[in-house]
């Protein structure tokens, strides 16, 4: 393994790992319940130009940085520093990213546990083992482990025999189910009535700053941003591909996805309206986290019978797997630190550094009211933001000019003359930090 360090074997195995790694519980879950409850296409359109005009770019400084340094974000942010002051700032950085994607990986693990126990328990209750059903749907930390196991052998077996296989596996069978579900659901009388909401903008939304804010975390959130995760795979990217349309590609498919999702989750509330599920909270609000996910759906797929079985074991059996080409992700970030850092093989890396983080996925558990909101908050509202402006200052500031067209170039011949040439670096320079800062400073101030 050392030396010769993992990478992507196409183009095709490095946009299902990404891809699996930016669609995930954010796409299927939180993105339709935000659009629904932020002015449906009102909140669609803020979220496009935010995504396009402050994500890709983000994106892109991740990945350039990652395949240049052929390293974890740390020893990356050092390589592309070029003063001491810089390079403490990078290695600080570099370090955050890390923690933050662990403790995303520790609520992230919790919350696919959940779906896992819900995939279970209709199969376990039909066969009448009433105390499985129980431990399933009751609150116990077997299944975060079970989650992390998973997610943890698959790192265990490297870029190629892992990551690329596993993403390459899962991400179809994610395509098929969500199309499937989208079929059924939309033959169910109500569904129309959903497909309006989702559809038709409501603009008296569109200018409040609050769905700036969130439209802004969404997008950071669901493209894996921030923390290290996307500057590691796209160190294992080769020379000879085109990355800035790599990054277009996984930002569209990103977006495709959370907008089928959207045509999955919010016509299923209407057609469980119809079929007499409560689905509007004390607010007025459609019900959205985990309400929306572990009562009114499940109390929809009761009201359908035996279709209503199948569906929901489908219908969380497609959460698994997006939870899983995320999860993995996530603990790549950490694991490639440990293991080119300190010289650990990859297995002995994935198994303390997925030990570590189901300690604290159990410490959360313990002290869920205390934790598990705050935790979400902290890293996804607050770090994952920031560093995601760190990244572009180190890409736009701190990174030579010529090294980063160099990097470009590789795989992209004309990169100088192109349209991303012309707009991209003044993104990464003035625009993403100043929207971010802006954003960030009006979410502290209140
Ligand atoms: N993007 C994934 C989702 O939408 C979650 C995810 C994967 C993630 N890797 C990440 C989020 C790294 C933050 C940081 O569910």
């Amino acid at each position: 393994m050392a030396g010769a360090r993992g990478e992507f074997s196409s183009r095709l195995g490095f946009i299902l790992a990404a891809s699996g790694s930016a669609v995930g519980l954010g796409n299927i879950w939180g993105f339709p319940t935000q659009t629904a409850n932020n002015g449906g296409a009102a909140f669609l359109l803020v979220y496009l130009v935010l995504a396009f005009a402050l994500a890709y770019p983000a994106l892109m400084a991740e990945l350039v940085i990652g395949r240049y340094a052929k390293a974890n974000i740390v020893s990356a942010l050092q390589q592309v520093s070029n003063s001491k002051a810089s390079r403490f700032i990078g290695t600080l950085t570099g370090f955050a990213g890390i923690i933050t994607a662990s403790l995303i990986l520790a609520f992230y693990g919790i919350v696919a546990g959940w779906m896992i126990a819900f995939a279970l328990a209709p199969a376990a209750s039909l066969f009448a083992a009433e105390s499985t059903t129980d431990w399933l749907t009751g609150f116990s930390t077997e299944r975060n482990m079970i989650f992390m196991l998973m997610t943890t052998l698959i790192i265990s077996g490297g870029v190629r025999n892992g990551i690329e296989k596993w993403s390459s596996r899962l991400m179809p069978m994610l395509i098929i189910l969500l199309l499937g579900l989208i079929a059924y659901v939309m033959s169910q009388p109500g569904a129309i009535e959903g497909l309006k909401v989702y559809l038709l903008p409501d603009f008296s939304r569109s200018i409040d700053l609050q769905l700036i804010v969130a439209a802004l975390g969404q997008a950071f959130f669901s493209l894996s941003l921030g923390v290290g995760t996307m500057l590691i795979y796209g160190s294992y990217i080769s020379k000879q591909e085109n990355i800035a349309s790599l990054g277009r590609t996984i930002t569209l498919i990103d977006i495709g996805i959370a907008m089928l999702a959207g045509l999955l989750i919010i016509p299923a509330m209407y057609v469980a309206q119809y079929n007499g599920v409560e689905i509007f909270d004390a607010a007025g609000n459609l019900i959205a986290e985990d309400t929306l996910i572990f009562t009114v759906l499940p109390a929809l797929f009761d009201t359908m019978g035996g279709a209503g079985m199948v569906i929901s074991f489908a219908f969380f059996v497609l959460m698994i797997i997006a939870a899983l080409t995320s999860s993995i992700s996530m603990l790549e970030a950490p694991v490639s630190y440990v293991s080119e850092v300190h010289g650990l093989s990859r297995r002995v890396s994935a198994f303390l550094v997925g030990a570590a983080i189901v300690l604290m996925s159990t410490l959360i558990v313990i002290n869920f009211t205390e934790l598990f909101g705050f935790v979400i908050a902290v890293t996804t509202r607050y770090a994952q933001p920031l560093l995601g402006l760190m990244l572009c200052l180190f890409a736009g500031w701190i990174w030579h000019r010529n090294q980063v067209l160099t990097e470009i170039k590789a795989g992209f011949e004309q990169a100088e003359h192109s349209l991303f040439w012309k707009i991209w670096p003044l993104y990464i320079r003035y625009v993403c930090p100043l929207a971010i800062a802006a954003v960030f400073a009006q979410k502290v101030l209140g």
